[in-house]
């Protein structure tokens, strides 16, 4: 990056790039494509060329939303030399059609990217712990990265009967009415699929059913159901036995 697009554009001492994509190594061309895509010196593949400041690479070409596939590292395909942005393969992690990331706005409530995310080369977290990109998140749900805890907008015991249509379709997170048969039980016994692209089809969960910080999971009853770490990924198995979670 130093020997290219930095020559230029701010990054060695003000780095302009430096959130959850900075730390899993990614560069500029692997998003942007090299100088002479940017600069459009090939078409896409329906003959028009690239529209500096409107065609811009998107997330959903790299995270495709299903839990099992490994998040992709180059956002087309590498044989095309106008870095041409890949579909996404599904919405989940999607921009609006034809929109920038910017100018998109959730499923959910209508809500801009950033408002969860921040902005597209800062997406949060930042690795370094002291980052300002962090305070955001800190201040609003107690730890860093993207906002997932649902107590942050709504009131605690907001979805008693539970729901999937949360942000990108998520449940609600370290929620006891979720925790309850009424609650995950009565989703999953209707049609256990729909947990499948987080929790993963054999239902022992991917890196999109990972909780981002410690949790002691509790029953309506206040009861412990289990514990979890940062980082681990929520299997159907934690609370009980994987036939009861492929039950309907
Ligand atoms: C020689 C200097 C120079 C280098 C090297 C350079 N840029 Fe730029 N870039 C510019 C300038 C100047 C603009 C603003 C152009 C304008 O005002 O429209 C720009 C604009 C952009 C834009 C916004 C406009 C658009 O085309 O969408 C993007 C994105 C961008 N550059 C990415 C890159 C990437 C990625 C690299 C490295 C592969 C790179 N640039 C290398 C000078 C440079
Ligand atoms: C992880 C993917 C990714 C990487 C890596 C990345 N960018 Fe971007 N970049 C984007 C996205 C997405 C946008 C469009 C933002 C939007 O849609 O609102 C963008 C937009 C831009 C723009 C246009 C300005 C703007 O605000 O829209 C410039 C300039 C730019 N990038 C330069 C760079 C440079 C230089 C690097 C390397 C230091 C880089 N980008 C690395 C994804 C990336
Ligand atoms: C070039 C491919 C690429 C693009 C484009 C891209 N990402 Fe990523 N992203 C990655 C990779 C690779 C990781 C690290 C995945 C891992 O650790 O397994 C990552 C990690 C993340 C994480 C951290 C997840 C976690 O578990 O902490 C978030 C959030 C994220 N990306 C959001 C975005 C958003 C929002 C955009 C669009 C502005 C975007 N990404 C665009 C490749 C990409
Ligand atoms: C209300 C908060 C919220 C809003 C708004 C939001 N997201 Fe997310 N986003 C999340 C949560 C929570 C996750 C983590 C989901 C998971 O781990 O299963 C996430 C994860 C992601 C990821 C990373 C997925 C991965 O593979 O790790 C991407 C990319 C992403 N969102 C893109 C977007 C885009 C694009 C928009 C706007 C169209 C958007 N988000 C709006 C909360 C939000
Ligand atoms: C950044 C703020 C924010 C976060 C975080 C957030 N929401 Fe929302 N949510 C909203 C807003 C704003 C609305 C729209 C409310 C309205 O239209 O009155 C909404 C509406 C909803 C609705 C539809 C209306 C309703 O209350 O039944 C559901 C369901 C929902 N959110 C679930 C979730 C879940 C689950 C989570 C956590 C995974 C979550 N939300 C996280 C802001 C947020
Ligand atoms: C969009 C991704 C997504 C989908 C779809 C999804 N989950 Fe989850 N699930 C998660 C994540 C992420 C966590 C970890 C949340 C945390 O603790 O931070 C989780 C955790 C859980 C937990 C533990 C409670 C908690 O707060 O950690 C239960 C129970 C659960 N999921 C059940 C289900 C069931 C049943 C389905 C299908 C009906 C389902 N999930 C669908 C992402 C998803
Ligand atoms: C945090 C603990 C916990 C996790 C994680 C968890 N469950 Fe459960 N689940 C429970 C409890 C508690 C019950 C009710 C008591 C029982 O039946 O064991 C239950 C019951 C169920 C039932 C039976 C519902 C009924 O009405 O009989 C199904 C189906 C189910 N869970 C599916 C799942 C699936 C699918 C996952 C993973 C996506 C999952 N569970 C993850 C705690 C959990």
């Amino acid at each position: 990056m130093e020997e290219n697009c930095f020559l230029c554009h701010p990054g060695k001492v003000t780095q302009c790039f430096r959130g959850a994509m900075y730390t899993a190594g990614r560069e500029c061309d692997d998003c942007h494509g090299n100088l002479l895509a940017m600069g459009g010196e090939f078409s896409y593949q329906d003959g028009h060329t690239r529209e500096p400041w409107a065609e811009e690479p998107k997330c959903g070409s790299c995270h495709s939303g299903i839990g099992q596939e490994p998040v992709a590292t180059i956002a087309y395909n590498p044989a095309d030399p106008a870095a041409e942005p890949l579909p996404p393969k599904t919405h989940r992690f999607a921009e609006n059609p034809n929109t920038l990331y910017r100018n998109s706005l959730d499923n959910h409530a209508q809500l801009g990217c950033e408002s969860c995310h921040g902005s597209p080369h800062a997406i949060w977290p930042n690795r370094n712990p002291d980052a300002n990109d962090n305070v955001t998140a800190m201040q609003l749900q107690g730890h860093k990265g993207t906002i997932t805890e649902c107590n942050t907008c709504h009131e605690p015991g907001s979805f008693p009967k539970g729901t999937l249509n949360g942000p990108h379709g998520m449940h609600p997170v370290n929620d006891p009415d979720w925790n309850d048969e009424d609650g995950h039980g009565h989703f999953a016994e209707k049609d256990n699929s729909q947990c499948n692209n987080c929790h993963g089809d054999d239902h022992l969960g991917t890196r999109l059913s990972k909780t981002p910080v410690d949790r002691v999971l509790k029953d309506k009853q206040g009861k412990i159901l289990a514990t979890l770490k940062a980082g681990d990924q929520v299997a159907c198995n934690l609370c009980h036995s994987l036939q009861k979670s492929f039950s309907d």
